[in-house]
């Protein structure tokens, strides 16, 4: 089965490589396995100098020395080319490298310019080379200090206080602050990596392990990695600390730093299950091995679908796997995001909102029905509240995005997303659905896509006729702002016990019994909906009653912090500044410093105080939601 779906993808590959290009001319098509690139205008990234048309890198391989002193990444990239005969250059992305030299396969130098940078938005510089005939070409370089894609922890910022840590993390483009690559979701390299590190740390990558690490003599270890598969370079991803390893099944385990790991590996105990879950759905996993590394709290994700090792934050982990729908959801990113690729960021929900509903899916059999519709109810309601605050029609609130308008937040990639794929799943019902996305899956496996892409798919592989597209919605769905008439609502039993005691609470002040019965999603739904205004005394019977500033749940907390701030009340103050002080997620970072920031002469001089204590130790990309709320306030 798997073996066959595979020569059948080698084909599609091949015979796509031979008419992707726009003007006719024939790419050589002798690499044994090349991702085809979209040159419709759609599928053009604006976030790259790339011009893969003309000349692309197909292979990358990295020699690098981690330099934990200088807090420094440096080495070499060597690239293997792809170019029309009569290409000149090959263009390449780079934010802030340090080029030593560049030469071709023999040694031989070669010319090249770095453009001017950018003003904003992390594009950074073009940096081109003259190709002079060279198919591979060799660059030596490092990579600065405050590279944002990379995070380097003192010993004192990890758990076991010893030994210094470094994380990578390169969506959306980040990757190009540490690698010199062609750093565009649609154009797809395999890989392999060379990388030393000081004893006695462990390195791991999104990609497999070669051997054991070989001993360098001079207190440095060099650890060796390969992905064979083509992968977009967002997805190439490093950490390196004391970490330790724990297998939950043949094909899957968890690294952490050892102080943590018998708690992490307690909560992600199912992945196996989760693995053979997703493969009933949609088809083999094509990975090989499915690992996971809880990192340090400053990591500023839940989780980042790096292929076989998913990233993931610690602070998901809740003692009960409450929180698991975020394993599956990276997991889901091994189908929908790391095979078919979004070709441009601005059809992220390619990549999140086919993944947010595989994720639901995988809930449903793992942990049960109900969960699932709780769940997908809480994504419901975001939809909403997003569509009530930015206005049902507003422009950004299309699947398709062009241009550079900024996501809304989760409810339109992710949410709108799950919700389109639930209403087509509802209307044709789940075996036509399932098989539609299965082929998704398959005929597109190791490419790009884009909105059009899909939607000429759905066209021709699901729909059954005219009557039934009008009745779909399709193009409303993905190019229109706003939310379809046909959607898919969630059940509106799944809430009901909860709603109940929302209204008894909002109306006669009666405080919910049986709290620690209740599913996180059912506390996270309560916490959601009360009413907003509270006085001091009011937040003092809830916590009082129901244990919210003591609850092991992240999520649960970070509600109760939000409406507890959003009050002023000085209580919470202690513990909002330590949450702040030891968690770097900017899902819960940003918004905290939001609402201190909205709460004027009592919040202000709080947010400026914890910030001006914490800000250095949060990773680039949290620090940059940070202070571009401060700047709106300055200015
Ligand atoms: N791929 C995303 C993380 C991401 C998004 C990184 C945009 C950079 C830019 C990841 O799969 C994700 O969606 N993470 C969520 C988890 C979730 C919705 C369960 C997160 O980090 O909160
Ligand atoms: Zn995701």
């Amino acid at each position: 089965m798997y073996r066959a779906a595979t020569l059948a993808a080698i084909a599609v590959l091949a015979s796509a490589c031979t008419t992707m290009d726009a003007e006719g001319d024939a790419m050589p098509t002798d690499t044994a396995m090349v991702s085809p690139i979209l040159t419709t205008p759609e599928a053009v990234d604006d976030q790259t100098y790339a011009q893969p048309q003309v000349a692309r890198v197909t292979h990358v391989a990295l020699d690098l020395d981690l330099d934990f002193d200088s807090q420094r990444v440096g080495g070499t990239a060597t690239l293997d080319v792809l170019a029309k005969p009569d290409a000149e250059k090959i263009v390449l992305d780079s934010n802030g490298l340090m080029i030593r030299s560049i030469t071709d396969g023999q040694g031989r130098a070669l010319k090249y310019t770095m453009g001017t940078m950018a003003n904003e938005g992390g594009k950074g510089a073009p940096l081109t080379i003259m190709l002079d005939g060279a198919k591979k070409i060799v660059i030596a370089y490092d990579a600065p200090a405050d590279a944002e894609a990379l995070q380097w922890l003192t010993p004192e910022q990890t758990a076991g206080g010893k030994y210094p840590y470094l994380f990578s993390q390169g969506q959306a483009i980040l990757n190009r602050t540490w690698i010199p690559t062609q750093d565009s979701p649609g154009i797809r390299q395999t890989w392999e990596a060379r990388i030393t590190a000081p004893k006695p740390l462990d390195v791991v990558m999104s990609g497999v392990r070669q051997g054991e690490p070989e001993d360098l003599g001079n207190g440095r270890r060099a650890f060796r990695f390969v992905m064979d598969k083509p992968v977009p370079p967002y997805l190439i991803a490093l950490a390196a600390g004391d970490i330790d390893f724990r297998a939950t099944g043949p094909r899957t385990g968890v690294w952490a730093e050892p102080s943590t790991l018998d708690r992490a590996y307690n909560e992600v105990a199912d992945t196996e299950q989760l693995v053979e879950a997703a493969e009933e759905l949609y088809g083999d996993y094509r990975w090989g091995r499915y690992d996971m590394i809880v990192l340090p709290p400053s990591f500023p994700y839940g989780g980042m679908e790096n292929p076989v090792m998913t990233f993931l934050t610690p602070t998901f982990i809740a003692g009960d796997r409450s929180n698991n729908g975020l394993v599956a959801h990276e997991l889901a990113h091994s189908w929908s995001g790391n095979l078919v690729t979004n070709a441009v960021w601005g059809d992220g929900w390619l990549n999140e909102g086919v993944t947010s509903y595989f994720e639901n899916r995988i809930v449903e059999k793992v942990y049960g029905k109900k969960r699932a519709e709780q769940e997908a109810a809480l994504a419901y309601a975001n939809i909403i509240e997003t569509l009530n605050e930015v206005g049902a029609d507003a422009p950004g609130t299309a699947l398709h995005n062009d241009g550079d308008g900024e996501l809304i937040g989760s409810a339109i990639a992710y949410d709108k997303g799950h919700f389109f794929m639930r209403t087509l799943e509802r209307a044709v019902g789940r075996e036509r659905f399932d098989a539609w996305l299965r082929q998704w899956f398959d005929n597109h496996a190791f490419q790009p896509a884009t909105s059009q892409l899909i939607y000429d798919d759905l066209r021709t592989n699901l729909v059954r006729s005219p009557e039934e597209a009008k009745q779909l919605m399709l193009h409303e769905w993905i190019f229109e702002p706003g939310l379809p008439s046909n959607v898919a609502k969630p059940d509106p039993q799944a809430f009901a016990t909860v709603d109940a005691a929302v209204a008894a609470y909002a109306g006669s002040g009666t405080i919910p019994t049986g709290w620690n019965d209740w599913s996180a999603a059912e506390q996270m739904r309560f916490l959601d909906n009360i009413p907003k205004q509270r006085t001091a005394a009011q937040l003092a019977a809830l916590n009082d009653a129901l244990g919210l500033a003591d609850t092991g749940n992240n999520e649960v907390l970070f509600l109760w912090l939000e409406l507890a701030l959003a009050n002023r009340y000085d209580p919470a103050v202690p513990q909002a500044e330590t949450f702040l002080s030891e968690i770097g997620r900017a899902k819960f970072v940003r918004p905290l410093f939001a609402v201190l920031m909205d709460q004027g002469d009592w919040g202000k001089p709080i947010a400026k105080r914890i910030y001006a204590k914490t800000r250095d130790s949060y990773h680039a990309v949290t620090r940059a939601g940070v202070d571009r709320l401060m700047a709106k306030d300055e200015g």
